[in-house]
Order: structure tokens, then sequence, then C-alpha cells
């Protein structure tokens, strides 16, 4: 699995599927869950409301992840799932963060596709430090870039400064 990180708008990305850092009710939102939502059109929010509720209001809880199509989007799915909101470190934060990246990959398998973009998922609205958060993802990634499946991972990052971060990350991280 290749893994690469650059400065991009993530829905600007023609891959086989774009990750959406989206809430439990998956009805849209800020960040880049609007601006998914803004790009793929209200065909995404429709499929979203189609999706089943496990308990009310809840179409995804946080860790897990669920695929729709990517509608207006250049990327043809969208994988939404719900990052930890940061509570200071000691509520099982880092493993949930770990679960997003997992389990967005495991769908990513299930359907037979190739290539994925990452936002860096809880570093906005959820208040995830950004240093920590990238420590997760690459580690998760790193360890699921062993099985060498033809899999191509870029980390979408919104700003240079997270850019130069996950860079940083991925230069840190052992190989
Ligand atoms: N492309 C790539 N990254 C983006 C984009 C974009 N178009 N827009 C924002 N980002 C980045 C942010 O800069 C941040 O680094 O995505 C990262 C995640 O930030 P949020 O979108 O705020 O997501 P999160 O912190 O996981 O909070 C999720 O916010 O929008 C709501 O409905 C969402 O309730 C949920 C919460």
């Amino acid at each position: 699995m290749l893994m690469q990180v650059i400065r991009a708008d993530i829905t600007a990305l023609a891959v086989d599927a774009i990750v959406n850092a989206a809430n439990p009710s998956l009805l849209g939102g800020g960040g880049v869950d609007g601006a998914i939502h803004r790009a793929a059109g209200p065909a995404l929010l429709q499929a979203c409301r189609d999706l089943p509720e496990s308990t009310p209001g809840v179409r995804c809880r946080t860790g897990e992840a669920c695929i729709t199509a990517g509608f207006a989007l250049p990327a043809r799915h969208v994988i939404h799932t719900v990052g930890p909101i940061w509570h200071g470190g000691g509520h099982g934060e880092a493993p949930l963060l770990a679960l997003c990246y997992r389990n967005s990959l495991r769908l990513l398998r299930q359907h037979r596709l190739h290539t994925i973009a990452f936002p860096a998922i809880s570093c906005g609205v959820y208040g995830y430090p950004a240093v920590k958060a990238a420590s997760v993802a690459v580690s998760t990634l790193r360890d699921e870039l062993a099985a060498d499946d033809g899999i191509e991972v870029t980390l979408c990052c919104f700003s240079e400064e997270m850019r130069a971060l996950v860079e940083h990350a991925l230069d840190d991280a052992p190989h």
C-alpha cells in the first residue's frame, strides 16, 4: 500500500473513495462534511437519510464507517466515518480514531476499490490535537500497509501547516 500526503481540497480528488469526517447522524455539518455535501449535491444527503439508524438519530457510531456513492463529486464513493471528540486523551480517543482508518480501509477492500483519500479526521470541530492525530493515522495506516494489496492512500490536508505536520509524522513512523 502506497501512502502520500498532499495539501488539497478533498472534494476535488478523483479517487475511488474520499473519506468524510461526519457526525453520527450522517446528515451533514460544517468543515469537510459540509464541503463534501455541497460538492456531491443533495443526492448524497438523501443517500445518507436512506441508511438505517442503529439508534434514533445515529446512522454511524464513532469509529465505524459506511459507504455511499459520490454523486456529483469526482470521487466514485464517499466513506463516511465518525471520529472521536477530543476529551483530553483519557477516553479511548486514540483507539477510536484508529478504528476510523481501519474501518474505512475495510470498506474499501470489501468493495474492491483501490484509491482512497482521508482528511485529518477529528482535527477540526472535534478538537483532536493534530500532532497526536497524525501519529495515530500514520501508525494505523502503516500497520494496514503490511497487507500489500495495491491500495493507494492519500492523506489530504487542508492547510500547509497540517501537510507539513503529517509529512513529519510519516518520516518519524517506523517503516
Ligand atoms: N478538504 C480537506 N480537508 C478539509 C476540508 C476540505 N474541503 N475542509 C476542512 N478540512 C479539514 C479541516 O481543516 C480539519 O483539518 O478536515 C479536518 C477535519 O475537520 P472537521 O471537518 O471539522 O471534522 P472533525 O474535526 O472530524 O469534526 C466533525 O464537524 O463538520 C462537522 O458534521 C461534522 O459534526 C461533525 C464534526
